[in-house]
């Protein structure tokens, strides 16, 4: 696996540490936390990890434009215009909704860092992204498209690297994580982190909170997930197959629908901010972090367990109209 064939866009190892506070609350746990938040990329994030391999290969490929798609909210967007920025590529956005009268939180730093934005209407997962495409071929650019998310192979190897980058951060303090906490929703880190957590013999079990309760482009998230770590796995010539309920999601905490703020995700934002002074976001860490407390409230996992959540970032949504993020 390439694990090498990659620019560099951000800053690593991000920091793993305690959350001495919030272990206290949840007594019989000791919580830790990893803090892709701090990747450094504009504001950081996880899709930081994706854009290293996927830009690389873009650049490889002779590519001097880069389109992708999602939410006007989209930190993988505000990433992939950052990117493009440092790496002085051309950076489309397709961006669901219409043009609102002001622009906050992702949309404005999408904008600040250079990327020029198409509104997308009803359609925030790149369904228009090849006629977007030939339009601009005919200009004479040469496009990459980075996928919705970020999320195919190419993109999940930065979280094959993750997962080693977190083995060797345990090792160093002789720790052992048994359950790993993260919010998914295009499905590459998903993808990535179950590939790593296996070639890294991290043996954590991987619990995805579902952010998205609309399916992806007609399907359930986990084929998405099970078909990127099925390509790992004939990548790395792994005569393995894993079972679709092996890379189920937790369900339960989406039912509001992508990017409405609930009251479990207030709390979650709220009890972070003021326990360990860290910030989530509204659509992603918050529901993911809700989830997360939900398991340890109710002991859903055995006490003793040592618990990792794995902040993605996101928090310019924090300057957004809550709950209006798509
Ligand atoms: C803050 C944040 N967390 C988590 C995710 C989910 O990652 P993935 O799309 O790889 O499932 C995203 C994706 O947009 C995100 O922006």
């Amino acid at each position: 696996m390439m694990l090498k064939s990659k620019v560099d866009l951000g800053f690593f190892p991000t920091p793993f540490h305690k959350l001495d506070r919030l272990s206290e609350r949840y007594e019989g746990y000791e919580i830790y936390i990893k803090r892709d938040d701090q990747t450094g990329l504009a504001s950081g994030g996880n899709k930081t990890r994706k854009l290293e391999y996927l830009l690389f290969e873009a650049i490889v490929k002779g590519s001097d434009t880069i389109i992708t798609s999602g939410a006007q909210q989209s930190n993988h967007c505000r990433q992939t215009a950052a990117a493009c920025a440092q790496l002085g590529l051309e950076c489309h956005l397709l961006l669901g909704g219409n043009e609102p009268k002001e622009y906050e939180g992702n949309l404005l730093l999408s904008k600040l860092l250079g990327a020029k934005i198409h509104f997308s209407g009803e359609q925030r997962k790149g369904e228009g992204e090849n006629q977007l495409k030939a339009e601009l071929e005919k200009k004479g650019k040469r496009c990459y498209v980075v996928p919705y998310g970020g999320s195919n192979l190419t993109g999940a190897l930065g979280f094959v690297n993750a997962a080693k980058e977190l083995k060797k951060q345990l090792i160093e303090l002789n720790l052992q994580i048994d359950y790993l906490f993260f919010a998914s929703s295009s499905g590459g880190m998903q993808a990535g982190l179950t590939l790593g957590n296996d070639l890294y013999e991290l043996n954590s079990k991987l619990i995805p909170i579902r952010i998205d309760k609309e399916d992806f482009r007609g399907k359930a998230l986990e084929h998405q997930v099970l078909s990127i770590v099925h390509e790992g796995y004939d990548q790395l010539k792994i005569d393995k197959k894993l079972s679709i309920s092996s890379v189920a999601l937790d369900h339960s905490y989406d039912s509001q629908g992508y990017g409405v703020v609930s009251d479990n995700e207030l709390m979650a934002i709220d009890t972070l901010a003021k326990e360990e002074g860290i910030l989530l976001d509204p659509v992603y860490t918050a529901r993911a972090f809700y989830g997360m407390l939900d398991y340890l409230g109710k002991e859903k996992i055995p006490q003793g367990s040592k618990v990792l959540f794995w902040h993605t970032g996101g928090f310019p949504a924090i300057f957004s109209k809550l709950g209006k993020s798509s």
